[in-house]
Order: C-alpha cells, then structure tokens, then sequence
C-alpha cells in the first residue's frame, strides 16, 4: 500500500511517500480502507521533534491521527453487532506511528471507530475525530458545562475552537471566543461573542467565566486566571511550561485527557449526525500534495481544518490502469 512516512524528525522534507506492508489487525482491531484523512497539529509538532520528550519515537511513523474510511476485515474479538465489513466510519488511529495518512490503518475497534454521522461530507467526517473528542472532553468531561455558565474559548476560529463553540451552545452556555480579527464573523456566526486577540487585550473585554478552554499556552493561559470567577476551571490542551496561578486566584486549573477517554467519540457523532455540529473543513487535497498540505497547517493561518483524499490514490491507479488498457 502506499503511506506517507518518515523516518526520522526534522522539516517537512523528511515526508515521503513509502509503501510497507498492509497492517495486519489484532484479534481487537478492525482493518480500515482509509478514504479521507486529517492533519493536526499533533502531526507537525511530533514530525518536527517538539515531542520528543513526551513520546517514545519509532521509525518509521506514518502521520494522521484520525479520518474515514470503510472497514474491510474485522478482528475475531470485534462486536459485530457494532461494527461491520463495509461500513463507513469515522476513526482515531489507536497507535500514533500506525497514522492515517496511509491507504489501509489498523485501529483498536473499541471506543476508536464510530459510523459516520450521515449528515456530515467525507471531508467533514474525516476532520471530526480528534477536534471534536479534544472539545467534547474539555468542555464536557473536564470542565462539567452547564447551562447558563459563561464560558471563553480560546482559538475559537480553530479545529478544537470551533467545535468547542457548538458544543458549548448545545448546552445552553454563554459563550466569549478569541480568535483574530479576520475570523471574528466566522466565530460569530458559530454562536459566540469573538475577541480578536490581535485588536484587543481580552483580559478587558469579559470577566466572571465559569470556564476558561485554553487551546494556546502561554501568556493566554497565565492572562486567563484574570477573567475567571472564583470555583472556575481553566482547562487546557497543551500549554506547558506555565506558572500555575489557579491557588491564587482560587481557580482549578485542570490538563485536558483527550486520548485517554475516545469513548466520548460516540457522543461527538450523535451530536453531529442530531444537531448542527460541523468542523470548518478550510482545505482538501490529493494524498500527493502532502507537502502544501504540512505546509498550510503549519503557517497556523490554513483556516479551517485540512484533509487528505487518501482515496485520490486509487482513483488515480484506477485512471492509469483504464488508460493502459485502452
Ligand atoms: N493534548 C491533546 O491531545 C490535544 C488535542 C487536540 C489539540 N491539541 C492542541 O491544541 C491546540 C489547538 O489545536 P487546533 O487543532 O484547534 O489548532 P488550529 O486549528 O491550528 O487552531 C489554532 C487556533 O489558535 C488561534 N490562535 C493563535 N494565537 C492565538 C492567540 N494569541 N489567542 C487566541 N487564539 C489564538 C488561531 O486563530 P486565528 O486563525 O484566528 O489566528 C487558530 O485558529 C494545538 O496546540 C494542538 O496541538 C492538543
């Protein structure tokens, strides 16, 4: 099969396109024949080296942590009242070096792999997995949302952000976004009242939050103690190294477990297949284009999330095969 990998960390010129061998599953596992697949920052933050003293990095590691695609083989242990050969799913790939920038992924079929909601595109089923489970665990796991509670997310106009405003809307909050001043109408049409952090200090422009998502770091986490009521929580992705403050200002301040609770997965779909719950699909590309791909991600400016149409690769083998034969 055809996968892109790498072989060790560095810039984007260390991706290529390989082809090892189709995985085999685990009596646990389902075989995935990918059809679209997403990036997120996880993907360039560990190609780089960044992670390095977080995850133990075997080589070759194939990128993508989540996407769609159809299941064609299921492992003996596999509900089959769940899940079936054929079907079409939406999946978190269980093993980061095992990603889904590949034509086949073996994914664990307990709590990782959820059929997709069938009001979403591919595209948008493939970008749902991770941003949608990192919003849902955050707001709804960690921070226990409630109705009325005023809430600020931070990166409103990103994958987690944008997810997180729907899901804070579903239930019933109040909700302040961040985001810059070129996506104010994007995050203001999701249901929030955006701040463009580039205009504006928001520790002046809302007080009083029960929670505070923080989905950035650094001086916004450390200026977001400022803005919470007394009992609130600041819940976080990845904003390591900060000073904890939240004993000062009587706030918990409380790291996001995202992979940790996947079963949350399902409850992202049922909202997305009942409820407008959409990710900002800003790009789609073929698989051979996973250069501008990294590229865009990286600039922190792709606007919206970015999918791979791994299935382009078949399509295109399909297309050579038709022309030789004619
Ligand atoms: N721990 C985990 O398992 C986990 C899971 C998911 C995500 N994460 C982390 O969470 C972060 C967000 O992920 P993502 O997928 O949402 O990334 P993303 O789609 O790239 O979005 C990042 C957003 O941050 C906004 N931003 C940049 N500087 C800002 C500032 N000073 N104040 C407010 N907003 C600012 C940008 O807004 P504009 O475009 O409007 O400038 C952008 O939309 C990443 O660091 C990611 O690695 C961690």
């Amino acid at each position: 099969m055809r996968a892109i990998q790498y072989t060790c960390c560095g810039d984007r010129d260390v991706l290529h396109i390989a082809n090892p061998d189709t995985p085999r599953i685990s009596d646990d596992e389902v075989l995935i024949k990918v059809r679209a697949a997403s990036l997120n920052p996880f993907d360039w933050k560990l190609r780089s080296g960044m992670l390095g003293d977080y995850f133990q990095m075997e080589f070759p590691i194939t990128p993508g942590r989540d996407g769609c695609g159809e299941i064609v083989e299921l492992g003996k242990n596999v509900d089959r009242t769940q899940l079936a050969r054929g079907q079409l799913v939406s999946f978190i790939c269980s093993r980061f070096q095992r990603g889904s920038l590949a034509e086949y992924v073996a994914v664990s079929a307990q709590d990782s792999v959820v059929p997709v909601a069938e009001n979403l595109t591919l595209q948008e089923s493939a970008a749902i997995p991770v941003v949608g489970l990192s919003a849902w665990n955050a707001l709804v796991e960690t921070a226990e949302i409630e109705a009325g509670m005023r809430v600020l997310i931070h990166g409103g106009s990103g994958g987690v952000g944008s997810l997180a405003i729907q899901i804070a809307q579903h239930f019933g909050a109040d909700i302040f976004a961040t985001c810059s001043s070129a996506n104010v109408e994007r995050v203001e049409a999701l249901g929030a009242r955006a701040i463009p952090y580039d205009c504006v200090d928001f520790t002046s422009e809302v007080t009083d939050c029960d929670i505070v998502l923080d989905t950035v770091g650094g001086k916004v986490h450390e200026d977001s103690y400022k803005v919470l009521k007394r009992g609130g929580r600041l819940v976080y992705l990845l904003a390591r190294p900060f000073n904890n403050l939240s004993a000062e200002y009587g706030v918990e301040d409380l790291q996001v477990n995202v992979l940790g609770h996947t079963a949350n997965l399902r409850n992202v779909m049922d909202l997305a297949a009942t409820v407008a719950l959409k990710p900002i699909v800003g790009h789609v590309l073929q698989p051979d284009d996973f250069e501008q791909a990294f590229e865009l991600g990286e600039s922190g400016k792709a606007g919206g999330k970015i999918v791979l149409t791994i299935d382009g690769w078949s399509n295109i083998s399909k297309t050579n095969k038709e022309s030789m034969t004619q």
